[in-house]
């Protein structure tokens, strides 16, 4: 397994729109295990093959809090959404920035898992936030791009100083 280098926002290459996974294959698998162990060692609760700058529709995730849940999710598909919560979200390509987001507080989803097998799945709270918002990585949108201009622009222009140092 390899730990893989995560883009960083204000990365154009997050905004690209993944394609969807057509064979569940070797290739695949060995990306689910490379990106699970990045995100761990991040660490995070949540990351989309975006994120390592590959365009294909896979988020993994694990929001227990001893890494004993890993969750693969192929082509997810919001198939139906009900409620609303805000909560703090946060993102390994804007590290450092937590903001309250708005979103569906009960997703049904719909993906395919390592076996290439089509599970249906009910999420809510942390998991359902979490869901929606390595979903929103495959369609190149990061969670800052809901909040206002001022923010939005502050947050990127601390990125770009950022980077201009290093
Ligand atoms: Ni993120």
């Amino acid at each position: 397994m390899a730990l893989l280098p995560i883009l960083r926002y204000p990365n154009p290459r997050l905004n690209r729109v993944a394609s969807p996974v057509s064979i569940v294959d070797e290739a695949v698998r060995k990306l689910a295990a490379n990106m699970l162990e990045t995100m761990y060692a991040a660490p995070g609760v949540g990351l989309a093959a975006t994120q390592v700058d590959v365009h294909r529709r896979l988020i993994v995730m694990d929001i227990s809090e001893d890494h004993s849940c890993p969750m693969i999710f192929i082509n997810p598909d919001i198939l139906n959404r009900e409620g609303e919560c805000e909560d703090e979200e946060g993102c390994l390509s804007v590290p450092g920035i937590r903001e309250k987001v708005r979103r569906s507080a009960t997703i049904k989803v719909a993906a395919l898992n390592l076996s290439g097998k089509r599970m249906e799945l009910e999420a809510e709270g942390l998991l359902a936030v979490c869901i929606q918002h390595e979903i929103d990585h495959l369609d190149g949108h990061l969670f800052v791009e809901y909040l206002s201009p001022l923010k939005q622009t502050r947050i990127k222009n601390k990125f770009l100083k950022q980077s201009r140092e290093k």
